[in-house]
């Protein structure tokens, strides 16, 4: 898929984030539309810092973004982008004697749903879409991490934004309930942008259309998962014994060794490769793992 960074629903350019000695975003160039892409990169990468910034929550010390054609670094502009805005921060501070439907009826009241009524449908449409319903009057501090993730979801569907953050939304939750995260997300009404970071590739094979990888604050890859999988092809391959040229290699449950590295021996059994080999390939080659 071409982006056309001209008509792009969200665009980032020159972005760079210091902090300290630490540089934390180096001059990405990115553009988001409308469906799912999937922010991808191992822990430290910068992905909250890009999408903290994204979100309006922090200040990049160069570069310019531009949300639905606003300027965050304009007041007016952003109070309009911050109410099409939907946001799950990394760490959601979270009043732990607040009840489920308490905490959203709350977060629905700052999102401007002034009625009551339609404030009541709201949360109830959120809570139904993450499965906490029969949970309305639990308390938060009574909540499993899971569940709590969970919350943090639904708080950023709230008021159906048209730009929807969710910083590593699957972590913590289990394998059944990632499942049921991947199919809240294909459901989403309205059709808005949608970003999410993982650090895990299944989690981008699964749902993402589109993929940015970020790697040390630069964006190293920008495209569909499959074109990100088909960059490691040639470079992985099978074998009884170990190769230690390659740069990564593990035992698969087939008792096999899985091989990925630049250059696999004459006559090896290559192997389709995976979203998961491009994206450790590159990795590699960025010297980032
Ligand atoms: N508030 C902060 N103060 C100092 N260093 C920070 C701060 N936030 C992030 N960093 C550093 O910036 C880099 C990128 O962090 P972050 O954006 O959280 O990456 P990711 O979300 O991909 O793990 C890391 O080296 C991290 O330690
Ligand atoms: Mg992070």
């Amino acid at each position: 898929m071409t982006v056309n960074v001209h008509t792009a629903a969200v665009r980032a350019s020159g972005l760079s984030r210091r902090y300290g000695s630490t540089r934390a975003l180096d001059e990405v160039d990115l553009s988001l539309d409308r469906g799912i892409t999937g922010l991808l990169g191992p822990n430290g990468a910068g992905k909250t810092t890009l999408l903290s910034i994204l979100a309006t929550v922090n200040q990049p010390d160069a570069g310019s973004v531009s949300v639905f054609g606003l300027d965050p670094r304009d007041a007016a502009e952003r109070v309009e982008i911050r109410r099409r805005l939907g946001y799950l921060p990394q760490e959601l501070g979270y009043h732990r004697h607040f009840t489920v439907a308490g905490f959203l009826d709350y977060v629905a009241i700052l999102k401007e749903i002034t009625d009551r009524r339609r404030r009541a449908e709201e949360v109830a449409r959120v809570m139904a879409a993450v499965s906490l319903e029969n949970r309305a009057r639990t308390r938060i501090r009574a909540l499993s991490g899971g569940l709590r993730q969970r919350l943090g979801i639904a708080q950023a569907l709230l008021g159906q934004p048209d730009l929807l953050i969710l910083d590593e939304p699957t972590a913590g939750l289990d394998p059944e309930q990632r499942l049921r995260f991947r199919e809240l997300l294909s459901d989403v009404p309205g059709d808005p942008v949608i970003v999410l970071s993982t650090h895990q590739a299944d989690d981008i094979a699964a749902i993402c259309p589109k993929v940015i990888v970020l790697l040390q604050g630069r964006v190293c890859f920008a495209g569909t998962p499959a074109k990100l999988a088909a960059s490691a092809a040639g470079q992985v391959w099978a074998a009884a014994e170990r190769d230690q040229k390659a740069h990564l290699s593990w035992r698969g449950a087939d008792n096999l060794w899985r091989h990925i590295g630049d250059q696999p021996p004459d006559g090896a059994e290559l192997v389709a490769p995976t979203v998961e080999d491009g994206y450790l390939l590159l990795s590699h080659a960025t010297g980032a793992r």
